[in-house]
């Protein structure tokens, strides 16, 4: 049976962008007029995702009012006659079945994704990390579906990111590549450089077998002092294959300062609405700024 389930842990603490994050979840930051994790749902929900679990937490009551129907909203916007928006709206609640778990504490990814054991039931599932934006042409968790629906194993998004970066992400150790596809012999969260086995990092998508949830069960607190999903993946390995596919597109870290504005700033350049009037601002700065000499630091 083809995956129809997917999770997004979207209950974090968000501590890269403090303070804004103390009140408002980073899930629910604007990209252009959409929330970020408005991306991830599009994505599951273009890859035939039928059921979406979001896993949340203290301070994340944003994202289930956003999922959920405005009446008072809607009835404005219906004695306006602005009935294209109203349509919008009423689209926006009918996307997908949405469900929500709670996690009452941030004990780390492999904690978040433990508390969907209840919903997943006996099929593989998709794990979208709800902070991670990946554009691409094929929606990143299809590339994934097809291959574990070749393999029927675990699959890993990844990409190779720069030295500098690889003590930011769970690494892999590649056995063999095959068309962009990497039969995974361990994972390594966060090292440093010299114990990083390569440069080919996890990028916030996974295809997992709902066997994971007998090794989240078992794995200690890892990096961070938090309960990882790399640490269950790393167990999954002495059991059952896992692969990793080397996903076609441009991802964002949007939890994160830099990667938030760069996925602002393109998606804002391709909007049909802004984008003509924002290129042409971004023109106007970087000439001013080459002009007065202002270092691009
Ligand atoms: P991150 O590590 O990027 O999120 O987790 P974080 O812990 O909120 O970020 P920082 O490092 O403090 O800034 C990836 C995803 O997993 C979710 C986050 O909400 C994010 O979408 N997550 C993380 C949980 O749902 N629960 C957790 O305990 C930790």
């Amino acid at each position: 049976m083809g995956v129809t389930k997917a999770v997004i842990p979207a209950a974090g603490l968000g501590t890269r962008f403090l303070p804004v994050t103390k009140a408002l979840p980073k899930e629910m930051f604007p990209i252009c007029n959409k929330p970020i994790i408005q991306y991830c749902i599009e994505e599951a929900i273009n890859s035939g995702i039928e059921d979406i679990l979001i896993i949340t937490g203290r301070g994340k009551w944003s994202i289930v009012d956003y999922y959920d129907r405005s009446p008072e909203l809607e009835a404005h916007l219906a004695k306006k006659g602005n009935y294209l928006q109203l349509e919008k709206l009423r689209q926006l609640s009918r996307m997908a079945n949405i469900h929500y778990i709670r996690q009452n504490e941030p004990l780390g990814l492999g904690h978040a994704v433990y508390c969907a054991k209840s919903f997943i039931g006996q099929n593989p599932f998709a794990v979208l990390l709800g902070d991670d934006i990946i554009k691409s042409d094929i929606p990143a968790i299809k590339q994934l579906m097809e291959v574990s629906e070749g393999t029927g194993s675990n699959v890993i998004g990844v990409q190779e990111v720069s030295e500098r970066d690889v003590s930011k992400y769970g690494i892999i150790d590649p056995l063999h590549n095959d068309h962009d596809i990497y039969c995974v012999k361990d994972l390594v969260e966060k090292p440093s450089l010299k114990d990083a086995p390569s440069r080919l990092a996890i990028m916030g998508r996974y295809i997992l077998n709902p066997s994971i949830f007998s090794s989240l069960e078992k794995i200690p607190k890892g990096a961070g002092g938090e309960f990882q999903l790399t640490d269950a993946l790393k167990m999954q390995i002495k059991l059952e294959p896992i692969y990793a596919c080397n996903l076609k597109g441009i991802r964002y870290d949007a939890g994160d300062k830099l990667g938030f504005l760069m996925a602002t700033i393109e998606y804002a350049l391709e909007s049909p609405e802004i984008g003509l009037e924002f290129a042409q601002y971004l023109d106007t700065l970087y000439e001013k700024r080459k002009n007065m000499r202002i270092p691009f630091i």
